[in-house]
């Protein structure tokens, strides 16, 4: 990308489908050298707190093997495998930039044997049925537009009483923690990025995106309309971000 060349992306609900995958993957090859500083600076080092609290809800029992959907540079897969030695785990995602980074941190850490990354999309998992006991996407689903065939997916992939994980940025209740949230996402951050990225229309795109989330309940309703049962969801930090759980 040319450093000068200005990007300009539509409104979240201006986009139709195909051109928000488009973007989605423009924006995450575009950010993906900066990615994990980026995630760290703009969080407080939140994202690393909010991963670990949902390694720590999974539950290992029959096939001791999780599926980290949307795994990025692979923090989620690589927690996990660090978390619990005797589990085994794949990485997926449709941004190679990404995997490749990924990749290098796999390697670092010497979890070849254990972390597998690789290119694959959330809507059409590679995997067999009942392959995993978790899988789980953090910060992905707010980027798929078809929400409910990645979830139906995850629930195909998994086993019996197995968990779904979804991990994502919401917006707190209504009042003081909300205007707040909403000035630092939309006035603070865009300008924050412009500093560190080539790209800084993809932190607005990521504000769009936040704001036009479904609330908690109606994510919660997504994920029983797919079949998963026991679903809740758990605020963290304020309701800035969710950990919804179902099972299978
Ligand atoms: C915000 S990043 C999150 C990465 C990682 N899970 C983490 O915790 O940092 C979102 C990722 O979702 C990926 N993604 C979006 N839609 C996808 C899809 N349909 N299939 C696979 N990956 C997807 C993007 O390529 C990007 O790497």
């Amino acid at each position: 990308m040319n450093e000068k060349q200005i990007i300009e992306y539509p409104s979240v609900q201006e986009m139709d489908d195909d051109q928000r995958i488009g973007i989605v993957k423009d924006i995450f090859a575009s950010v993906t050298d900066k990615y994990d500083f980026l995630n760290r600076f703009l969080s407080l080092r939140r994202d690393v707190a909010w991963r670990k609290r949902t390694v720590s809800e999974m539950k290992f029992f029959n096939t001791n093997r999780f599926l980290d959907v949307a795994t990025g540079t692979g923090d989620l897969a690589l927690n996990c495998a660090n978390t619990y030695p005797d589990v085994s785990v794949v990485g997926v995602d449709f941004v190679q930039e990404m995997v490749n980074n990924g990749l290098k941190k796999v390697e670092s850490q010497n979890l070849n044997n254990r972390v597998k990354l690789k290119w694959g999309d959330a809507t059409n998992i590679e995997y067999k049925d009942n392959s995993f006991d978790v899988t789980a996407i953090a910060f992905g689903i707010r980027n798929i537009p078809d929400k409910q065939k990645a979830l139906s997916e995850m629930k195909r992939v998994i086993v019996d009483d197995g968990q779904v994980m979804v991990l994502e940025l919401t917006t707190p209740e209504p009042g003081f923690w909300r205007n707040t949230y909403s000035f630092y996402l939309n006035g603070v951050l865009p300008k924050l990025a412009k500093w560190f990225t080539k790209n800084p229309a993809a932190y607005e795109y990521l504000a769009d995106s936040i704001m036009n989330f479904p609330t908690r309940k109606e994510f919660v309703e997504l994920m029983e309309s797919r079949g998963l049962k026991n679903c809740k969801a758990i605020p963290l930090t304020f309701g800035v971000c969710t950990l919804y759980i179902g099972e299978k």
